[in-house]
């Protein structure tokens, strides 16, 4: 195994240029040219980047790997929550959000869920039939979900979007000063809002997410700090990646009627479909670690204190394990169920119960209600180094014909 070396700053080609705008608008060859030739590479910026399903999914479950020595930059705080602590502290957060996030707990959430979807249908039928989904359907029902989750109002809706957004800038390599500012202006301006909702809460307690994180303040399991920062968490994972998620299905509806027929007609097929729109377009591109001691990729030998991106995303298309798999492919012989898209190890998502209901009772809805979906413009798309989502996604919703 090869690792393509460039020192920082150096002027080697760049085999990953993050901000490029071919880059950004698709990715995979350049993953495929990576886990063919460079399956470690190190990147002009220093980090060392994995591309290989059997690398990555054997190193994001390597506990040796540590989160909390990272240098998350302007986003520090995020060391205040789950995604960036190591064991205890880890164990000790993700229990307390672990009793939260269970089947029956996202069965009962599912029906304010399904209640935002459908009041949003209800419009588009009495409207002209088309809709912006990624703000219109796709932020709004997870928004207020997140929100009923908390035991609080779904109010600023759209400043929590373009905060989160603005935090994630930061969150990938290669940040500018300029976005480095918006992040510190993002985390300030969280953390007086949450204190509002906290102090209110403590004022006015209910039995939501902020209350219960309260009385793990108030029992000595969490910091006041953890408590801010671990409400940020939620409400940014709440909505961000779901977002993407619910938009993307709903664009492959939208130009594969098939795939809408098959949605509508094989219940048994849907949670195939789900897991494949999550492989072949993985929200998050990468997890970062770093290596506490010499850590063996292949024939490679990173050294601690290095820096590495597991490219989630390109293991997800890797064709030692995915067969065609550019292809979409909800049948194909290995279940698209292997992917990563959810993470690994002791970091794995602790919201993907919900965020696969929250996906199903939106393509549910759609289809039981109407005959099938069409473009109605271009999809726009926002980029952080980490995260790919859709930004705009007009769609047309067609009525049945035996509908009124
Ligand atoms: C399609 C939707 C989602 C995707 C693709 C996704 C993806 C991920 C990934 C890749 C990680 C691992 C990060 C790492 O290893 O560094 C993660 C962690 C996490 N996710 Fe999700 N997520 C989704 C939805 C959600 C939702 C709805 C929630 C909760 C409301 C949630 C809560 C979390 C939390 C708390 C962690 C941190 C776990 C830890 O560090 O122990 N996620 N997610």
């Amino acid at each position: 195994m090869t690792v393509t070396t460039a020192e920082p700053g150096s002027a080697a080609e760049d085999l990953l240029p993050f901000r490029d705008p071919g880059f950004r608008a698709d990715p995979y060859p350049y993953y495929a040219r990576l886990r063919e030739k460079h399956p470690v590479y190190r990147h002009p910026l220093g980090l060392y980047v994995v591309s290989r399903y059997g690398d990555v999914a054997r190193l994001i479950r390597n506990p040796t790997l540590s989160v909390q020595q990272l240098d998350f930059g302007p986003a520090a705080p995020i060391h205040h929550t789950v995604l960036g602590k190591d064991a205890p502290d880890h164990t000790r957060l993700r229990r307390i959000t672990n009793r939260w996030f269970t089947p029956k707990a996202v069965a009962k959430w599912s029906q304010v869920t399904r209640a935002s979807v459908e009041a949003v249908l209800d419009e588009v039928e009495n409207g002209d039939g088309t809709l912006d989904v990624a703000d219109g359907l796709a932020l709004k029902c997870t928004f207020e979900t997140t929100c009923h989750i908390f035991g609080i109002e779904p109010t600023e809706m759209d400043t929590i979007r373009r905060k989160t957004y603005e935090i994630g800038l930061s969150l990938g390599p290669g940040g500018n000063d300029e976005e480095a500012r918006a992040t510190a202006e993002a985390f300030a301006w969280f953390a007086d809002h949450i204190g509002r909702l906290v102090a209110g809460k403590r004022a006015r307690p209910g039995e939501g997410l902020i209350d219960a994180f309260i009385a793990a303040r108030d029992e000595g399991r969490m910091t006041e700090e953890e408590v801010v920062h671990s409400v940020f968490l939620f409400f940014a994972v709440g909505h961000l990646d779901v977002k993407h998620l619910i938009n993307h299905g709903i664009h492959l509806m939208a130009r594969r009627p098939d795939l809408f027929a098959a949605y509508r007609d094989e219940p048994e097929a849907r949670p195939g479909i789900i897991d494949e729109i999550l492989r072949i377009d993985t929200p998050e591109s990468m997890v970062v670690r770093l290596t506490t001691q010499d850590t063996v990729v292949g024939d490679t030998t990173v050294p601690a204190g290095e820096v590495l991106a597991l490219l989630i995303a390109s293991a997800n298309r890797d064709p030692e394990v995915f067969a065609d798999p550019d292809a979409f492919d909800h049948t194909r012989p290995v279940a698209a169920g292997r992917h990563l898209a959810f993470g690994s190890g002791m970091h794995g998502c602790a919201g993907q119960v919900l965020a696969r209901a929250e996906a199903d009772i939106v393509f549910s809805a759609i289809v039981n209600r109407f005959s099938g979906v069409e473009p109605a413009g271009e999809p726009a798309y926002a980029h952080t180094e980490f995260l790919r989502t859709v930004t705009h996604l007009p769609v047309r919703f067609l009525r049945s014909p035996d509908s009124p």
